[in-house]
């Protein structure tokens, strides 16, 4: 095989109580990638779509070849030659995995143009490489859900251990509201110090949302979508955030929050007409506030990155 074009998927990480141990993916949005092997060694960008000229191209400051260059490297095959053309298809630092989405692409691109030397659990590191270098921090739970699909749990990051939980039947609507949160800064301006007591409550939610996976109580599920310590702070930095839960969980919505660090918000609903209902109730009256927002309705995503 000389060239082939992959598809991965974004992701909705932390899924409210859940910070940086659960995430899980989405059919849609996603980026596409092309990757094509060629005779001169090392690891080229050829070109991006999509990224309003905002990604670098040089390969070893890019997410998405610095993570294939780390991983010829593991493998001894700096011999390799790998051109990419990377489109981006959904929009960047969104909340919604977007770095963790490309990384993934590259990283199964090149693992089956190798004839697949390494499994998905293996590929994990090099993605969280990408996802260090994108955002100064190498966390997994957008790339975990990118790459394995599904709903998942990282249960320790160092041993790095995670776990697939059961993907529940159940849609998510999506809501990007056109306002700038970088990663990075959403992650500084959350407390490095929790209260016990409200350690406590978030034990109970996570533990809650896990029980209501394997027994597909999702009644249950909603009521754990519940987080005390970060979202009361991120919060702040998204738009009629308050306004648009009340919408959400007045449409039936399961559970509403912050997908990753924002500013996507996502919700989860039985019914996918209440899911479009609440989006474009949601996109209206930003609209009338003059902000602009990218809405998508999804199923969870349950293969992770594939051949397109
Ligand atoms: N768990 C990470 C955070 C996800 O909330 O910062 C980033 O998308």
């Amino acid at each position: 095989m000389e060239s082939i074009k992959v598809f991965a998927p974004a992701t909705v990480a932390n899924v409210v109580c859940g910070f940086d141990i659960l995430g899980f993916a989405v059919n849609e949005p996603g980026d596409e990638l092309i990757m094509e092997m060629t005779s001169k060694p090392g690891v080229n960008i050829i070109s991006i779509e999509g990224d309003e000229g905002k990604l670098p191209l040089d390969p070893s400051k890019n997410t998405v070849s610095a993570s294939v260059i780390s991983l010829l490297k593991k493998l001894e095959r700096e011999d390799v030659g790998l051109n990419i053309k990377l489109k981006k298809k959904m929009p960047m630092g969104s909340g919604l995995g977007s770095s963790s989405a490309s990384a993934v692409a590259g990283l199964f691109a090149a693992n089956e143009l190798l004839g697949k030397p390494l499994s998905k659990m293996e590929l994990l590191p090099f993605a969280m490489e990408g996802e260090a270098l994108a955002c100064g921090h190498g966390h997994a739970d957008n790339v975990a859900p990118a790459l394995f699909g599904g709903f998942t749990l990282i249960k320790s990051y160092e041993p790095l251990e995670v776990i697939a939980l059961p993907v529940p039947k159940l849609y998510c609507a999506l809501l990007y509201p056109h306002v700038d949160v970088p990663t990075r800064d959403a992650r500084q301006i959350i407390r490095s110090k929790v209260l016990l007591k409200d350690a406590v409550i978030q034990w109970g939610n996570i533990a809650g949302l896990i029980s209501s996976l394997y027994t597909q109580d999702y009644e249950l599920l909603g009521r754990c979508m519940k987080d005390v310590i970060i979202e009361p702070i991120r919060s702040i930095l998204i738009p009629e955030f308050d306004r648009m839960k009340e919408m959400a969980m007045g449409n039936g919505a399961l559970g509403f929050g912050i997908s990753g660090s924002g500013p996507t918000v996502f919700s989860l609903f039985r019914s996918p007409e209440e899911a479009q209902k609440s989006l474009q109730e949601m996109k209206k009256m930003l609209a009338t506030l003059g902000i602009e927002s990218n809405i998508y309705l999804s199923e969870i995503n349950e293969k992770g990155p594939v051949v397109c």
